[in-house]
């Protein structure tokens, strides 16, 4: 974030209390009832949990314990057995949601379909039935890599219907990124499409599977599903790829739900961290289905009325929490849009809205910042008036952003949840209640109940009043991460021995510096390790600069994030030439290109900065301190006594 962003959070000192009428209907309608379950949950959080567990979802066998906890190892619902699938779908089937629309799909160009919850249940049975005729079993991962359509939550449904864990690959991805994915989770079957849209042009992401396969690059990988969506021809290996309208003839309409151990794996997501390639982090059954339900329901307060827009993609957490299993496993009416704003239609959000008559409508502070710079012409002539809750995550949101969002999206009407979380914690941890908790811009607010949130200092004490500090969270809750996969040592180090435990209390390490205010509202101001936050989306500065020293003109390179008003965070690249190489405008391009190529656009580069020597201290290590610095033209701050080569600093400010 800038400073003048930072700065304008620090004088924020509006309130916005949440208008009655909403509060009357709420979920949770008063500041002291949401205290009273945070209590609650606070003092005997096993009896909080096992109550919402037996009330909101259905088991197949009920659990011995609620919680068993080996820090930093967590067990929720020991001995319980239930299916996500079966809670986001066959249990609604016998209510009058049965032909209620679950899902609304809005398709470029102009494509749409709505999906009743029968029919999804069928459609999902079929995928299923698909995946077992190729023989996925229970336990076997399926990598799943497409466009925002349909059949890519029908597929994460059949894969957790049958305890395949899926690890979806967001579609921006490259073959590159995709086949380190997929290698890692030793991928039997892949579900992709022949292509989607993106922004008025076809994405060919068929063609990046078959990158990413061939010469045996996976040899995990049988078989690939492959959706029509595009109708574009495309490679199809004979024994290997087959279209999913034909496996789908052939599939029977029916597939039970295989009762899961609630601590079977759900799914792997990869995210970026601090070092090395990125993480699979490791979401289970019970906890994550409960966590994301009970989250959906009261953060969103989602009544049977609704129309629940979240706007990421399926290939981030956010995708998997909001938009698919946290408002089916309510029974909830959920959109997808494949498309996004544009040049040829840069209305189309609002578009969107107004089609459907969506009431809750949740994206990121990336977004609100490009529609405020569109101008607030484009929303008000749609009618927005069915809009009732709004929702922001991925980043911080800057107060003006938030205000622009209240007053013009919202209509001054609707409260925003401003909601931190991450991959790592399955669902949304710290937040307002929309119809409990008095808002103010640019602050997450509250830790959802049975989250004990502190902002501590390195050893895991608490800081004052306003000071600023590591987010850390004190206590186990259900849909949190369960290990990195195959790799249980990283996830203990990086999250819960960052801060060294303490007589055998564990904390959580969320990577985020945040402070909290007189009211014990949490600020939270962005990462403090050496992870950027790119219009809401993760990368680690060392996957990019892995990608630049890829090329052969680089010697060296090293990352940094240059706060950017509309992305918060721009990708700047310090690079120093192999011999032979010399700086110029095409090279800049050429590497800008070779990053996305390797890892995908979303890690472009916005400025390469050619450089004789990386700044670096006695030890060898490169100071990004300096380089984020220079990256946002400011002076180099703190001390710089450490650097081996205090010349290197002289050329690096010269502009090399
Ligand atoms: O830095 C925080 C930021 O996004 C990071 C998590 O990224 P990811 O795992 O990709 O998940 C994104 C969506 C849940 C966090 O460590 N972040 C997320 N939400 C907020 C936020 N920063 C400030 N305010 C938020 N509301």
């Amino acid at each position: 974030m800038s400073q003048a962003t930072i700065e304008s959070i620090l004088q924020e000192e509006r309130l916005f209390q949440p208008p009655a009428e909403f509060s009357q209907t709420a979920h949770i309608k008063s500041l002291q009832e949401y205290q009273s379950l945070y209590d609650k949950a606070k003092s005997d959080p096993e009896t909080f949990w096992a109550e919402l567990a037996e009330k909101e979802l259905h088991w197949f066998q009920k659990w011995d314990k609620v919680l068993d906890w080996q820090p930093p190892f967590a067990k929720w619902f020991v001995g319980g057995k239930l299916n996500i699938s079966y809670n986001c779908l066959d249990r609604h089937l016998n209510s009058d949601r049965a032909d209620k629309i679950a899902l609304i799909w809005e398709g470029e160009p102009g494509d749409g379909l709505k999906i009743t919850y029968r029919e999804l249940h069928r459609l999902v049975c079929k995928m299923a039935n698909s995946l077992k005729s190729m023989g996925v079993q229970k336990g076997d991962r399926v990598g799943i890599y497409m466009p925002m359509i349909p059949e890519v939550a029908i597929a994460m449904l059949a894969c957790t219907r049958i305890g395949a864990p899926h690890t979806v690959v967001f579609g921006g991805f490259s073959a590159e990124a995709l086949k380190d994915r997929l290698l890692d989770a030793e991928a039997k079957v892949i579900i992709t499409a022949d292509g989607g849209w993106r922004k008025d042009a076809v994405v060919h992401i068929k063609d990046q599977v078959d990158k990413a396969l061939a010469d045996d690059g996976v040899p995990s990988v049988e078989k690939v599903i492959v959706v029509r969506r595009t109708g574009h021809p495309i490679n199809m290996q004979p024994d290997r790829d087959y279209w999913w309208h034909e496996l789908r003839k052939a599939a029977a309409d029916e597939c039970p739900a295989e009762p899961m151990d609630s601590e079977d794996p759900l799914f792997i997501l990869y995210t970026s961290g601090t070092t090395g390639k990125p993480k699979g982090v490791v979401h289970t059954t019970g906890g994550y289905n409960l966590y994301t339900h009970i989250t959906t329901k009261w953060i969103f307060d989602l009544k049977d009325t609704d129309i629940l827009w979240c706007t990421a993609d399926v290939g981030w957490i956010t995708g998997h929490s909001y938009l698919v299993y946290g408002p089916l496993s309510n029974g909830g009416t959920t959109v997808m849009y494949e498309g996004a704003p544009r040049d040829s239609n840069p209305g189309c959000m609002w578009d969107v809205i107004q089609k459907y008559g969506v009431t809750i409508f949740y994206t990121a502070p990336t977004a609100i910042r490009t529609f405020m710079k569109m101008g607030e012409a484009l929303p008000l002539a749609r009618d927005l008036s069915s809009l009732r809750l709004l929702g922001s995550v991925g980043e911080p949101i800057n107060p003006a952003a938030w205000m622009w969002y209240y007053r013009v999206i919202g209509g001054e009407r609707c409260p925003i949840v401003d909601t931190w979380w991450q991959t790592e914690t399955g669902g949304i941890m710290l937040t307002p209640l929309p119809g409990a908790t008095p808002m103010k811009p640019g602050a997450t607010t509250l830790p959802f109940p049975g989250i004990e949130a502190e902002v501590v200092d390195l050893d895991g004490n608490p800081v004052g009043e306003n000071q600023g500090g590591y987010l850390a969270i004190k206590n186990p809750w259900p849909s949190m991460i369960r290990t990195v996969y195959r790799n249980p040592n990283r996830y203990r180090t990086t999250y819960w021995e960052h801060i060294p435990p303490k007589n055998g209390q564990y904390l959580y390490f969320t990577g985020d510096g945040a402070r909290k205010d007189k009211d014990g509202y949490f600020w939270v101001m962005g990462r403090v390790d050496d992870v950027i936050n790119v219009a809401g989306h993760r990368l680690g500065t060392m996957e990019v600069e892995s990608a630049l020293v890829s090329h052969q003109a680089v010697a060296e390179a090293a990352v940094v994030g240059k706060p950017s008003d509309i992305k918060g965070e721009e990708i700047v690249g310090f690079v120093t030439l192999e011999e032979g190489y010399f700086p110029s405008d095409q090279l800049a391009k050429e590497l800008k290109q070779h990053v996305a190529n390797e890892i995908g656009a979303l890690a472009r580069p916005a400025t390469i900065q050619f450089c004789e020597a990386l700044p670096k201290t006695r030890s060898g290590k490169i100071m990004r301190r300096v380089l984020r610095n220079l990256a946002s033209g400011q002076e180099v701050a703190g001390d710089t006594s450490t650097l081996e080569d205090r010349s290197v600093l002289d050329k690096l400010r010269g502009g090399a």
